[in-house]
């Protein structure tokens, strides 16, 4: 046994290893929501964060980055492809956001994924203090609770997947669906981002395996396999929605900074301060509905509803899981549609999406918001979705309007969103005409309401609660300050 009387496991280190062409080496922030909501707790509580430095066939020992304790965990190229590429990114990722993209199954992969998963679990044994709070996350990691009760049955242990979990008709087409139940259910608390994520999760586990449930109780035989076993005494599980969140003061903080307002207008200014300033914010990813966003812009511009002399969009769209190839696809798909809509529209003087192939420092993020008079989320599946959170923490000015889908699991708390099917081209652009034509008075009504939704439930809250869930009362483990 380690240690650590709180251990984090994810996929992801908070940071990437970069090797510059010149050799110099730079720990550069890794991207999506998983990371920027951890952080916080990391930083305040002295844990140890075990996960993958982003580089192949590198060692690492552990090493102190920023306040936290960081466990790198080897991947090797044939992991990558199999692993993580493979049954993460090609497998779990489409299977759990509603099969938008058509999910594979490979036996190999799903054998990769066990080993992986076993590497991850042995890694976090080993810096855990006895009796320590190990908390999981993620698609990527779902065998580890069963492997680490296995190896440490003294430790207390969570879970909790960023991602949405899907209905049973969905779920079921894993040939390995068993597993992964069996493997979540090492856990004494399973959380969920949504309700209908966790309602789902307690289904499959009827269906699959006839344990009964009692709202977000499930009773789980001790000694049972996952091929079935002996009955006797049972475990209680919880399966239960905790909806994540962001350090919401952390971002007004950054909004309210002189210089990064003075950012935001020279953003404004570049762009020919246009009337209207729309923006996306997304990985480049397929559950986003990038493609669907530009196409209702594209339609308004030739309906004429808009017109490129008083709206621009300005679409980020950071670059994720190159070498998978529905995302090489995606990414064509998606730069063949921005350079025809520009092709069509743009003028001399006015471009119609401004697109940006890049990640940003969160600075530069928060700037765009302030900038940004209509934030354009149209996700088709998305578990959260923080960047809507943050849109709404940096506007302190009360202004802005956000235009959020329906199918975010942020739509369940923002309800004063203009909410939407991004389905339904239409009804998205007529939601997107709302934004650009709504009055002052209305924007900042929603707007307040907003931001206490935010306010309230900020990543603080959501780990608070999570951690009180899982050691029946202390939000931060005993011998932490
Ligand atoms: C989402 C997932 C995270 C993942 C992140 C970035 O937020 O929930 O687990 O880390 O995307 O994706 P990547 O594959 O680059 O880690």
């Amino acid at each position: 046994a380690g240690t650590y009387v709180l251990v984090v496991v994810s996929n992801r280190l908070p940071v990437d290893y970069e090797e510059a062409e010149d050799g110099s080496v730079n720990w550069r922030t890794s991207p999506g929501g998983l990371v920027t909501a951890l952080e916080p707790l990391m930083r305040s509580s002295h844990g140890a964060w075990v996960g993958w430095p982003g580089v192949a066939d590198r060692d690492f020992e552990p090493f102190e980055n920023d306040g936290i304790s960081l466990v790198p965990v080897r991947l090797n190229e044939a992991d990558i492809e199999d692993y993580y590429e493979g049954f993460s990114n090609d497998t779990l990722w489409p299977l759990y956001h509603d099969v938008i993209a058509p999910p594979s199954f490979h036996r190999e992969t799903w054998e990769a994924y066990i080993a992986v998963n076993r590497r991850f679990a042995a890694a976090a044994a080993a810096v855990a203090a006895p009796g320590a709070t190990v908390w999981v996350h993620d698609y990527q990691l779902q065998l580890v609770p069963r492997m680490l009760r296995e190896a440490r049955p003294d430790l207390v242990i969570g879970f909790f997947n960023h991602i949405p979990f899907p209905p049973y008709g969905i779920f079921a087409q894993l040939p390995w669906r068993k597993q992964i139940l069996h493997g979540l259910l090492g856990a004494d608390v399973i959380g969920f981002q949504r309700l209908a994520d966790a309602g789902n999760f307690s289904q499959a586990v009827r269906r699959l395996y006839g344990y009964p449930t009692r709202g977000v109780v499930i009773d789980v035989p001790i000694g049972e396999t996952d091929q079935g076993g002996q009955n006797g005494e049972s475990r209680r599980v919880i399966a239960k929605h905790f909806p994540i969140s962001i350090d919401s003061a952390g971002y007004e903080e950054l909004a309210r900074r002189p210089d990064i307002q003075a950012r935001a207008r020279q953003i404004r200014e570049d762009l020919g301060n246009p009337k209207t300033l729309m923006l996306g914010v997304d990985r480049l990813d397929y559950t986003k509905g990038i493609g669907h966003r530009i196409k209702a812009f594209g339609e308004l511009l030739a309906d004429g509803r808009l017109s490129v002399e008083d709206v621009t969009l300005v679409q980020v769209a950071s670059p994720s899981r190159e070498r998978v190839s529905t995302y090489m696809a995606l990414r064509d798909e998606i730069e063949l549609a921005v350079g025809r809509l520009n092709g069509d529209f743009s003028t001399i003087s006015h471009t119609a999406i401004s697109y940006h192939h890049h990640s940003y420092p969160r600075e530069e993020m928060v700037a765009m918001y302030l900038a940004a008079d209509v934030m354009l989320v149209t996700a088709l599946r998305d578990g959260m979705n923080l960047v809507a959170k943050e849109y709404v923490a940096a506007r302190f000015d009360f202004d802005g309007v956000l235009v959020l889908s329906e199918f975010a699991g942020a739509a369940d708390e923002l309800k004063q969103a203009i909410l939407i099917n991004p389905h339904d081209i239409d009804g998205t652009k007529d939601a997107i005409v709302r934004a650009v034509e709504m009055p002052k008075r209305e924007r900042t009504r929603r707007m307040r309401s907003l931001r206490r939704k935010v306010a309230e439930n900020d990543v603080a809250a959501w780990s608070d609660s999570f951690l009180r869930a899982l050691t029946g009362g202390a939000a931060v483990p005993a011998g932490i300050s």
